[in-house]
């Protein structure tokens, strides 16, 4: 088989972004070149998102956009290839593959045998098959990486159609995890995010989220650690606990409230109440003080009323969210919820989404602006021009984004700064010279 070049595309969720590493890895080890613009590929891949409406619209738009690259074979992966499979043959012209979420380790093979014959191919319904280890020789390089330790979710949330696209929840075994985080180590990562749907869930053996996060520090020179998403339904106090212990592990969970409505959250199938998640934020900031939340947030599930919206509003104002993604409802076929009428109005969901949206705004300017002044560590990942000058950019452990004046800095390094400023939220911070440094100078 003749080399291929092959341009990958992602939409959608970090699990899609590690996906698409985890495909362009399993060419790459075949031979498979991965190019940078869709011009120079033979092969163009686009691996979709099904979460919502909106996020199918935008990749069927853009897959009509690909398809007029006259020559280069067209292959839809992800969610949305899952759920509307060899249907999409019909709309999208010249499509040559579709592939769900569970088919990746036949999907090289499958390319390889469509270049040289010509024909199509469709990978679906792999219910829970593998549970792919990015081939690190291959993949690409970054100081902060993703890693998936589960695949697939079984909670059936009322609105969501992930648990059917994705397959049951399935826990990588361990020894693949540390020799992941390993080589992504070796590979110059310096921070790695552990992804699943619900990470903290993560069990193989007797291996729990907690002992695998312990195993991963012990073997691995990794010098941050992050995860997401946790499900309230799963979080302990021990989770807030290794993150008091364990420098390395940050200080910041992702923890999706969806509305803050008990007569919703019923509806939603999320297993606690507005009471019950306020409680494990009021714990975890008594364990870590400085805790950084932020949420999911939906507006205009089925029959959600102006009190229950409110509600919502005064949960969020309880929780103190550094930031948090808000969402419109969209039915999705299939659903236990899509059996409701959609019966909250399209102007009414915009207008709560505003609304919504101006608090997340107003509470995180006023979060982060309480930090200015602070002494913190941030990660060094990229540089930025603004007008005349040059700095770098990072993140710091809350996940808060920061940049630094950048003479004789490298991307991958950990650097104690204060922050000075907050512009547009981002932080201007100074780098602070360690008390040794300072003696010496
Ligand atoms: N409509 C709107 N938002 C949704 N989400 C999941 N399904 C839907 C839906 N049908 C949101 C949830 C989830 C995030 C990834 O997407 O908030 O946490
Ligand atoms: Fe969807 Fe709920 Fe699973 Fe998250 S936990 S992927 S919202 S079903």
């Amino acid at each position: 088989m003749s080399s291929l070049t092959v341009y990958c595309e992602s939409f959608g969720c970090q699990m899609n972004a590690y996906d698409s590493e985890i495909i362009a890895s399993l060419l790459e080890y075949r031979g498979h070149r991965v190019v940078s613009s869709p011009a120079e590929a033979a092969v163009i891949i686009v691996n979709t998102c099904s979460v919502r409406e909106h996020a199918e619209e935008r990749a069927i738009g853009r897959l009509h956009d690909l398809s007029r690259h006259a020559g280069a074979a067209l292959v839809v992966c992800g969610c949305m290839a899952e759920r509307l499979g060899i249907a999409l043959f019909e709309m999208i012209p010249g499509l040559r593959g579709v592939a769900g979420p569970q088919s990746y380790d036949r999907l090289p093979a499958a390319i390889e045998e469509t270049a040289a014959s010509g024909g199509r191919f469709a990978l679906l319904d792999g219910r829970g098959a593998t549970t792919y280890a990015l081939n690190p020789a291959a993949a690409g390089r970054g100081v902060s990486r993703y890693l998936a330790i589960t695949m697939g979710c079984d909670n059936y949330c009322s609105y969501c159609v992930v648990p059917f696209l994705r397959g049951p929840v399935r826990s990588k075994p361990p020894e693949t995890i540390t020799a992941e985080a390993a080589a992504l180590c070796g590979g110059g990562a310096r921070e790695i995010t552990l992804l699943g749907q619900n990470v903290i869930a993560y069990r193989h053996g007797e291996t729990d989220f907690i002992a695998l996060v312990e195993r991963i520090l012990n073997e691995t020179e990794v010098g941050r650690l992050r995860f997401m998403t946790s499900h309230p339904k799963d979080t302990t106090p021990r989770i807030f606990e290794l993150m008091a212990r364990e420098n390395r592990v940050c200080p910041h969970i992702h923890l999706p409230i969806q509305s803050g409505s008990n007569r919703i959250l019923g509806l939603m199938n999320r297993a606690y109440t507005k009471e019950r998640y306020l409680a494990i934020v009021r714990e975890a900031r008594a364990i870590v003080p400085d805790l950084a939340v932020t949420s999911d947030i939906i507006v205009g599930f089925p029959t959600e009323t102006p009190r229950d919206f409110d509600e919502t509003l005064e949960a969020v104002a309880a929780a103190r969210f550094d930031a948090a993604f808000t969402f419109k409802y969209s039915p999705r076929d299939g659903t236990a919820a899509a059996k409701l009428a959609d019966d909250v109005s399209p102007e009414c969901k915009r207008d709560r989404l505003r609304i919504l949206n101006e608090r997340v705004t107003a509470m995180r300017a006023d979060i982060l602006g309480s930090q200015v002044g602070r002494h913190t560590e941030i990660l060094l990942d990229g540089a930025v021009q603004k007008g005349e000058h040059r700095f770098r950019k990072g993140r710091t452990p809350h996940f808060r984004n920061a940049i630094v004046a950048s003479g004789g800095l490298k991307d991958g390094e950990i650097v104690p700064v204060t922050l000075k400023r907050l512009l547009n939220f981002t932080f201007e911070a100074d780098v602070r010279i360690s008390q040794n440094l300072s003696q010496n100078i």
